[in-house]
């Protein structure tokens, strides 16, 4: 495992700027709203990801701050990510669609899981950073918003315009102080 105190990504040869840039922080700017142009725009990123069969096995529940549904969202997160994640300009809960009429999305968490790293490319293009959450109770928040049982809330996304990782309480500060770390190119190759 190679890692790095630097927040951009170390890499053997130039990627895109904003794939080196891309990080999850937990430090937030405060009281920045995200704009409808924002939202728009990491929605259509979404939108237009690649699915099996072209399925679009993805919902999304958007709860911008200071609003009943954002507090409802928060309320649902685990102790460990409600502090930092409730000075985020918006909660996002990807949701995948687990059947159609058709029958069972067998890839329909792969499927999810594309449309989330669309949308967070687009977020580092907004200026915008996202920090996705599995850190939740999924049962808790499908009953707070009566979802059918065909909707399974998979993460929550904090998203916001990056703050002040040194403003952030010691207690949550840990992953932005950490070196970012991954592993190595070799061990991801499976020897044929
Ligand atoms: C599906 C998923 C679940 C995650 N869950 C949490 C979480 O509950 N709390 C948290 O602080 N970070 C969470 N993270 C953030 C990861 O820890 C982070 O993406 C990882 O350490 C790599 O760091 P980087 O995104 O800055 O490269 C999650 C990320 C993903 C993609």
């Amino acid at each position: 495992m190679t890692a790095t105190a630097d927040r951009h990504a170390q890499t053997a040869v130039p990627i895109h700027p904003l794939l080196a840039s891309r990080h999850s922080t937990r430090a937030f700017a405060p009281d920045v709203d995200l704009t409808d142009a924002q939202v728009t725009a990491l929605l259509e990123a979404a939108r237009w990801a690649p699915s099996s069969g072209n399925t679009q096995p993805w919902r999304f529940l958007l709860a911008k701050r200071d609003t009943g549904e954002f507090k409802r969202v928060v309320d649902c997160l685990n102790p460990g990510n409600r502090e930092w994640a409730s000075h985020a300009s918006a909660l996002l809960v990807a949701v995948r669609t687990e059947a159609n009429e058709r029958g069972p999305l067998g890839h329909a968490m792969y499927d999810l899981g594309q449309a989330m790293a669309h949308l967070t490319f687009q977020a580092a293009a907004e200026g915008l950073t996202v920090r996705q959450m599995a850190g939740f109770d999924a049962a808790a928040l499908a009953a707070e918003f009566a979802l059918p049982e065909t909707l399974v809330p998979t993460a929550v996304a904090a998203i916001g315009v990056p703050g002040d990782p040194a403003a952030l309480a010691e207690s949550v500060a840990g992953p932005d102080r950490a070196p970012r770390a991954r592993l190595a190119i070799e061990d991801l190759l499976i020897k044929p």
